[in-house]
C-alpha cells in the first residue's frame, strides 16, 4: 500500500483519531486499471484536486502522487483492477473544527485485483429507485458515503445492481454511478452541478457520443421519464457501462440492452 510517500506492507496504520475515520473528513478516488495501466489517471487527479479545494484541504503535489500511484500498481503487479486512494485531513485531537494548519494530511492507497467474472455489460442488470437523501454537495467526492451505502444495500437486498436516486421527481444519479437515459435516439443525463458527482466515466461517454454523432442533453429528467425511456444505463469506474433492463417492477424498453447502449459499451471498451 501507499502510506503518505512510502510504499509498504499493508498493516494497521490508521490512527484512531484520523479525521477520515472519525468524521469522514477527507476525499477519495477509485481508478480503474487495465493492462497494468491506470485509466484516465490525469482526470482522476484533477477531480481529486478539485475535491480538496472544495473542502479546503491542503494536499501535496499531485504530480508526485500520480507517479506514486503508478509505482504502486507495478509494485503490486496489478494487471486488472482498481486503485483506491483517499486523503484525510489528518490525525488530531477530536474537535469538529479543522486541526492546526501544520497537521499533515494522511494519504493512503491500495490496489485490488478485479477480473470480470460476469458479462454484466452485455447482459444488463436491474435497479431499484430510492429517495436521494444526501447533502447538497454531491459534486465533491468525499468519504461521507453513508446515504450511498444505505441505498446500495437496498439495491442488493432486492437483487439489483444499483439504487437509482431521485430528489422528488428528479432523477439525480445512482448510489455509486451516474445514470443516462435514451429517448428517441437522444441521451439525457443530469447536469454536472452540486446534485451529482461528475463521473470520469460519464464525461468520457459524453465525449464518445460526440464522436459517434449521438446527441447528449445534460439536463434533468423525471422518474416517469426514466421509466418511460427506450434505454437506461449506468456508468462508473471499472463497472464501465451497464444496461439497466428493469427499474423496480418496470421493464425498460423491450427488456433487452438497447442499440445505443451497446454501441457505447463497445466504444468504452476500445479505450483499453
Ligand atoms: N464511485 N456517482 C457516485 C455517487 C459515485 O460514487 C461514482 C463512482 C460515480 C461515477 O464516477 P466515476 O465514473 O468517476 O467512477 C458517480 C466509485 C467507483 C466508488 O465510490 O466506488
Amino acid at each position: 500500500m501507499l502510506f503518505n510517500d512510502r510504499i509498504m506492507d499493508r498493516e494497521n496504520v490508521v490512527d484512531i483519531e484520523d479525521r477520515g475515520y472519525q468524521f469522514g473528513d477527507g476525499i477519495y478516488e477509485v481508478i480503474g486499471v487495465y493492462d497494468g495501466k491506470p485509466l484516465m489517471l490525469d482526470e482522476h487527479m484533477e477531480r481529486l484536486e478539485r475535491s480538496a479545494k472544495e473542502i479546503k484541504l491542503n494536499m501535496g503535489l499531485i504530480d508526485d502522487l500520480k507517479t506514486k500511484l503508478e509505482e504502486l500498481v507495478s509494485a503490486n503487479n496489478l494487471e486488472e483492477g482498481i486503485i483506491y486512494m483517499q486523503v484525510s485531513r489528518g490525525a488530531a485531537a477530536r474537535w469538529h473544527e479543522f486541526p492546526k494548519a501544520d497537521t499533515p494530511t494522511v494519504t493512503v492507497a491500495y490496489t485490488r485485483a478485479e477480473n470480470r467474472t460476469n458479462n454484466v455489460e452485455d447482459q444488463g442488470a436491474t435497479a431499484v429507485l430510492t429517495e436521494d437523501i444526501r447533502w447538497l454537495r454531491c459534486d465533491i467526492k468525499t468519504l461521507n458515503l453513508l446515504p450511498n451505502v444505505m441505498a446500495k444495500q437496498e439495491a442488493v437486498e432486492h437483487g439489483a445492481i444499483e439504487a437509482i436516486l431521485h430528489r422528488g421527481e428528479i432523477v439525480t444519479e445512482a448510489s455509486a454511478s451516474n445514470v443516462f437515459i435514451v429517448k428517441d435516439g437522444t441521451l439525457y443525463t443530469h447536469p454536472a452541478d452540486n446534485y451529482i458527482l461528475n463521473g470520469i466515466t460519464r464525461r468520457k461517454i459524453i465525449q464518445l457520443c460526440e464522436a459517434l454523432n449521438l446527441k447528449v442533453n445534460e439536463q434533468t429528467y423525471t422518474v416517469d421519464e426514466l421509466l418511460d425511456a427506450d434505454e437506461v444505463f449506468i456508468s462508473a469506474t471499472k463497472l464501465d457501462v451497464v444496461p439497466i433492463l428493469k427499474v423496480d417492477d418496470h421493464t425498460i424498453g423491450n427488456g433487452e440492452p438497447g442499440e445505443i447502449t451497446k454501441q457505447i459499451v463497445q466504444e468504452f471498451r476500445s479505450l483499453y
